[in-house]
């Protein structure tokens, strides 16, 4: 993974569209056709007042785990953790939602607005152990990124 090369690609995609939904949705596009090892791409946002995440815009297998409570599962768990979570094999995971039986690996990394955790960007995958701390570097700096979008 070539973090620059794939940080200026985010960049030219938020310039170049103009709504936060299709800034949203191509990056999600983007990074499940360049990252072969990202098979589902996803924002989740806190629901409004509610203790609970919903999800935005996607790339992959629809999901039925369109509202996630906070404290389920691994995005729930960063929606009160405030921190990344790396999952390099969901079969250790107790507090889990599984998303079918072809997902083995999950990556979560939270999007902070004025210090407020308001969402997160969510990779499932289908190989146990792929992720690096290149991932965690190129999804911050998205989530960052995104933070901006929001206000
Ligand atoms: N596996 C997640 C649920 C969301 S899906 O991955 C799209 C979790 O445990 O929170």
């Amino acid at each position: 993974m070539i973090v620059e090369n794939l940080k200026k690609q985010i960049d030219s995609i938020i310039n170049n569209t103009n709504t936060l939904e299709s800034q949203l949705q191509g990056i999600c596009d983007y990074l499940k056709s360049e990252i072969n090892y990202y098979d589902w791409v996803g924002f989740y946002f806190k629901n409004g007042d509610k203790e609970e995440l919903k999800l935005a815009q996607y790339a992959g297998e629809e999901t039925e785990h369109t509202i996630i409570p906070f404290g389920k599962g691994i995005c729930g768990q960063v929606a009160v953790s405030n921190k990344n979570f790396v999952v390099q094999d969901v079969n250790e995971q107790d507090n889990y939602i599984s998303c079918g039986w072809k997902v083995k690996s999950e990556i979560v990394i939270p999007i902070f607005v004025n210090d407020e955790n308001v969402g997160q960007i969510d990779i499932d995958s289908h190989t146990v152990n792929p992720f690096t701390e290149k991932d965690e570097e190129l999804l911050e700096y998205i989530c960052k990124k995104v933070s901006f979008l929001q206000i």
